[in-house]
């Protein structure tokens, strides 16, 4: 017991050095700024460093008659060092307050990147809470190959918001990079008469007793932030469930009711079939939303309810959108470079869809792209062989021709060389290992090779990383 003495009375000695030292640095932990970007290879502002988001709650009020949002995103995040300050990613809107750990906070804007500044340092590890008030009117951003995204108004009155690439910020402040997956609570709320969608499930719809009704969604399930968005409009809404008893919930433009029906009803079906052949669902509820025509040139895959710009012209499209809900949403790209391990997948699914409900096999599908025979695929002879999938030139490319087509060739060409059996098996544990995470090129080549015991490495030389046309 005695040995104990010296080492008791020591502690108050050190801890008034401790109290010197802290009072001569300004503060009891030490914490530095967090990274403005996460140095993405095509994106490197996008995103933050320092900390991980958990779990984002927007409360977004819009309305549609002046296009002005009243937000609050409550951010809740894990620092992953010591933080003197980091950054959120918002591009446009007015910042009016903001408090980490329920105490107000400085802040400061250059470009898109909010940079926050507790009152007191964030330790490494610690869980904190930032809540940004925010209001004004979201913009449409154009992305670098000339597409929209960000906030969008829809024709007759209503908007959309989108994300891909690097859009979400155009809508609330966030850590936007596909890197760092969150939970996502996202409550609208709109003057009466407006439909409001958003990600995951209707957990209540509320009369707010001004006028206006609050849709408050729920999406528990990791989502990277290019994946939310936020429907605004008249919308017809349909409500079911599919055989195996996942909810679905339809938000269809009334223009476009009769010309989706048909593609929608086929979702239940699609869901079951690729459950079979790529694994679980990953998410608890699934659906679709169909903008006004001309809302937008694409259509997205938006965590389990893609949106697309107008009745689905044909099925393969709700398909591919649906594909994604495994490969890009459940199993995230590491990086925007890897954006073929979303696209090439979803592709190859349409091809797969296709040699399994009567139309060409894939083997046509890939034979055609070597042939430039658009009777088979319209897209045959589009510039598919321009650079390797895996490497894009530039963000201007990641949703270029080669990314699509080229990926889903390199993965015919995996199936070429290992048989259908260990493919499908190949695919499932693709799924199955990364559910809810992210992964890169690297990975994927790493893990086609343990799993299936194959060499492949003349199929990533030639198709994935090879620079000329391959035959
Ligand atoms: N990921 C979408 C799809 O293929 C397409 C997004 C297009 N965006 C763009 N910036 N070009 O399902
Ligand atoms: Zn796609």
């Amino acid at each position: 017991m005695e040995h104990r003495a010296p080492y008791r009375l020591a502690v108050p000695a050190l801890a008034a050095l401790l109290a010197l030292t802290t009072a001569c640095t300004g503060g009891p932990v030490q914490g530095r700024p967090g990274a403005s970007g996460l140095r993405d290879p095509f994106f490197p502002k996008a995103g933050n460093g320092g900390y991980d988001v958990d779990h984002y709650e927007l409360d977004l009020d819009y309305d549609p008659a002046d296009g002005q949002l009243n937000g609050t995103a409550v951010i809740t995040a894990r620092a992953r060092q010591g933080l003197s300050s980091f950054n959120l990613d918002l591009s446009g809107l007015e910042v009016e307050g903001v408090t980490v750990q329920g105490a107000d906070a400085r802040y400061n804007r250059t470009g898109n990147e909010l940079t926050v500044r507790p009152a007191v340092d964030l330790k490494q590890g610690e869980v904190f809470r930032t809540e940004v008030d925010y209001a004004g009117k979201p913009k449409t951003l154009t992305d670098v190959d000339g597409s929209k995204e960000g906030w969008i108004s829809t024709p007759g009155g209503g908007a959309v918001g989108v994300g891909e690439p690097v859009g979400s910020m155009a809508w609330f402040p966030g850590n936007h990079h596909p890197s760092d997956k969150a939970a996502y609570d996202i409550t609208l709320t709109v003057p009466h008469g407006y439909e409001a969608v958003s990600n995951g499930e209707l957990r209540s719809r509320t009369d707010t007793g001004d006028g206006r009704t609050a849709f408050a969604w729920h999406n528990p399930e990791p989502m990277a932030s290019y994946l939310a968005t936020a429907v605004v409009g008249t919308y017809q809404v349909t409500t079911g469930r599919t055989p195996s008893g996942i909810p679905l919930y339809e938000a269809v433009a009334p223009a476009e009711a009769a010309a989706s029906a048909g593609k929608l009803a086929r979702l239940p079906e699609m869901l079951e079939w690729g459950g079979r052949r790529f694994g679980p669902y990953p998410f608890g509820t699934a659906g679709a939303i169909v903008l006004p025509a001309k809302s937008l040139t694409y259509a997205l895959e938006t965590q389990t309810k893609p949106v697309f710009p107008g009745a689905p012209g044909e099925e393969e499209l709700v398909l591919h959108e649906l594909a994604h809900q495994w490969f890009g949403n459940s199993v995230s790209p590491k990086s925007w470079k890897d954006m073929w391990l979303n696209e090439g997948f979803a592709t190859y699914a349409e091809w797969l869809w296709a040699e399994d409900h009567g139309g060409p096999t894939a083997q046509r599908h890939f034979q055609a792209f070597l042939d430039g025979d658009t009777a088979v695929d319209e897209a045959a002879d589009s510039d598919w062989a321009a650079f390797p999938p895996a490497s894009p030139p530039g963000p201007a490319h990641i949703s270029a021709a080669p990314v699509y087509y080229r990926g889903a060739m390199v993965l015919h060409r995996i199936r070429q060389e290992v048989g259908d059996e260990k493919f499908f098996d190949l695919v499932r544990g693709w799924t199955a290992g990364h559910r809810h995470g992210n992964a890169d090129t690297a990975d994927f080549t790493a893990y086609a090779q343990e799993r299936t015991g194959h060499d492949l490495k003349g199929v990533w030389d030639v198709w994935l990383y090879g620079k000329g046309r391959p035959r």
